[in-house]
């Protein structure tokens, strides 16, 4: 595929979240899609071009952020590319299976899919999944406490649905990191309880 198609993309999408500080800005899809790709290297099979563009527009429809229907931002987008009908429909199955609330229990079928739906889940642990659960949760009225019962919900069960070989690997520091995080902040908000009555 044309790299000029890629440098469209991450102009579309830096356009598209312009504004947001609720950890899904541009930045989140662009590190999604650099360790997309870091990924497929051990994937055989995998097809760059559309590990690139499901990556980038992963999030252009997330119902989250966007009140479209049918990916109709990601195809607005590949159709001013003029991209073939068909690769659109399966960079749009691969969004539709990388989605963490729809797909609890199911993994992607496709090896484009396991490999978006890794790196997308990569980003929300370690440092900066720490970042983003407390940008969100602010965004959304939550307190420290309330974001913090994210990591339980959500961000300490990612390290075991992993689908690549090269993800769980990833996913191991940035797993190690979350719990020094949660241990580190139980240690400080203990130590501001008033004191027990004596
Ligand atoms: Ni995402």
């Amino acid at each position: 595929m044309d790299e000029t198609v890629t440098a469209m993309a991450i102009t579309y999408i830096t356009d598209l979240f312009r504004g947001r500080s609720d950890g899904h800005e541009a930045e989140h899809s662009l590190r999604v899609y650099r360790n997309a790709l870091r990924i497929a290297e051990e994937e055989p099979g995998c097809d760059r071009d559309i590990v690139a563009l499901a990556a980038l527009l992963h999030d252009a429809d997330d119902p989250k952020l966007f009140p479209t229907e049918n990916h109709a931002n990601a195809r607005a987008f590949l159709n001013s590319m003029q991209i073939c009908p068909e690769t659109a429909e399966r960079i749009c199955a691969v969004i539709d299976s990388v989605s963490f609330s729809r797909n609890r229990e199911r993994h992607p079928d496709t090896p484009e899919g396991k490999v978006v739906q890794d790196a997308d889940r990569l980003d929300a642990m370690g440092a900066i999944g720490i970042a983003r659960t407390y940008a969100f949760g602010g965004q959304h009225g939550r307190s420290i406490r309330e974001s913090t019962q994210h990591f339980f919900d959500k961000l300490l069960l990612l390290r075991d649905e992993m689908n690549t070989e090269s993800a769980k690997r990833m996913a191991e520091s940035r797993h190690s990191f979350l719990k020094l995080f949660l241990e580190e902040l139980e240690f400080e908000t203990e130590s501001f309880r008033p004191p027990q009555a004596l």
